[in-house]
């Protein structure tokens, strides 16, 4: 729908609430404290830190600034700067990553639905009996029980995106935020009070140089950053294109990275001295927050107030990231097939749900089935996601932002102009972030060949 005005955001503000909702999520909590605890604690952290601002924040302000000038979305805007090229591919190649995220992102949000909603029937003294392990395997092997859940997330983020950019991402996200904030505060505050928060801090923030030397973790700290940001997957490139000309992209550009990683970082200083402090091992992979966060909550003073206030924030974090996931697809097919804002979320959404049956099944009925080196299906989506494409668009929209671009154009679009900082960012988006991430990039598919 071309011809339509173009939907806006209701505020500055708003923007950078539903930017902030999308960066920040199962990601920072979920995913950066267990590959943080795979690959060495503060060493990870500190190449982590490395990549978000090579890396980061170049690409993120060019997404941003795509989406603001051409006022299309992710699959769109590289029509409009190259038609009739390859590149209108890359856009597409977006909208196909963001969509295979939400697949699986949405049967891991709908495991946390059911634990908030477990601890807000206290129910897990239950939980507890069978073994906090066992309890857990037993429920995502069920055959239909996660899909139920899974349903109800993507449910939700339907009546969401449905509802508009103003009146359901930027409502929800001004919501909901701030909430985030706050229950994150409060978690802060409890864990500083616990017997294992010096370990906890030690573990996170200082470096085993040894780790360094290990190729993996520059692979994991790379993949993080695009996963924990949103990068590569057209939502910056969306949510850019509902924004006019008043608002300065550099500041929001880095407002949005150190928003996401502040809250990965803080996530870690509540998960790691909770975990130290029950003796527990955070290396544990996936299963950190399900298995051993109960286990910890399970046995600490007020522990079932923490576990509530703990998936509640989980909860929220992955509701506004799947929804800007679901904007993505949505948005493209709205200009490009005239879909209805709600007929695309409904049968996308619906679409979305479908194909993630198998992920779901895939921990039960289907366990037998497995690919990329004996991973199950939602392990080898979301390598494939993380590890290859990702990194792939990534290198694609830098190349694109770099080369070519206009370089005139793409400095203006992103406010920067010839300035230092605009001779910065646009070395960086032509030759630091396609290195580095071809680099990574090449490892990553050399591994997963072998
Ligand atoms: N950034 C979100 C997280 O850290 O969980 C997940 C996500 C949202 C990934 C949006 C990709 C994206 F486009």
């Amino acid at each position: 729908m071309p011809q339509k005005e173009r939907e806006r955001w209701g505020s500055g503000k708003g923007f950078l609430l539903a930017a902030l909702g999308s960066a920040v999520g199962l990601g920072n909590v979920w995913r950066f404290s267990y590959v943080a605890g795979e690959n060495g604690g503060g060493a990870f952290l500190l190449v982590y830190l490395g990549m978000v601002f090579l890396v980061g924040v170049p690409l993120l302000l060019g997404e941003l600034a795509l989406g603001r000038s051409t006022q299309r979305e992710g699959g769109g805007a590289s029509e409009v700067l190259a038609p009739a090229s390859h590149w209108t591919r890359v856009g597409l190649l977006g909208v196909v990553v963001a969509s295979l995220i939400l697949i699986y992102y949405a049967v891991i949000a709908g495991w946390v639905l059911k634990y908030l909603v477990l601890y807000l029937r206290n129910a897990t003294p239950e939980f507890a009996v069978a073994g906090f392990a066992p309890a857990f395997h037993n429920f995502i092997a069920h055959p239909i029980e996660p899909l139920a859940w899974q349903l109800v997330v993507m449910a939700l983020a339907m009546v969401i995106v449905a509802r508009g950019v103003e009146r359901g991402i930027e409502a929800i996200s001004m919501l909901l935020m701030p909430a985030l904030g706050l229950l994150l505060l409060a978690l802060a505050i409890h864990s500083a009070t616990l017997p294992g928060f010096q370990r906890g801090v030690a573990f996170l923030l200082l470096p085993d140089w040894a780790a360094l030397t290990q190729p993996r973790i520059y692979l994991a700290a790379l993949g993080q950053a695009f996963f924990s940001i949103g990068l590569a997957m057209g939502v910056m490139v969306t949510y850019g294109s509902y924004l006019t000309q008043s608002h300065r992209l550099p500041g929001a550009a880095v407002v949005i990275a150190l928003g996401d990683t502040l809250f990965a970082v803080i996530a870690g200083l509540v998960i790691f001295p909770a975990v130290f402090s029950f003796g527990l091992d955070p290396a544990q992979g996936p299963a950190l927050a399900f298995i051993v966060l109960p286990e910890v909550f399970s046995q600490m003073k007020g522990g079932a107030m923490v576990g509530t206030t703990f998936f509640l924030l989980l909860t929220i974090a992955a509701l506004t990231s799947a929804v800007s996931l679901l904007e993505v697809p949505v948005a493209y097919a709205m200009h490009r097939f005239g879909w209805s804002r709600k007929r695309a979320s409904v049968g996308l959404g619906s679409v979305i749900f479908m194909l993630g049956i198998p992920a779901s099944l895939g921990f039960g009925p289907w366990a037998g089935l497995t690919a990329m080196g004996g991973r199950g299906i939602l392990d080898a989506m979301d390598f494939v996601a993380v590890n290859i494409l990702l990194p792939l668009n990534g290198l694609l929209i830098a190349l694109f932002l770099g080369w070519i671009w206009r370089r005139r154009d793409a400095l203006a679009a992103c406010d920067l102009h010839e300035s230092r900082l605009g001779r910065f960012w646009h070395f960086s988006v032509r030759y630091t972030v396609p290195l580095l991430v071809a680099v990574v990039l090449i490892r990553s598919v050399w591994w997963s060949a072998q």
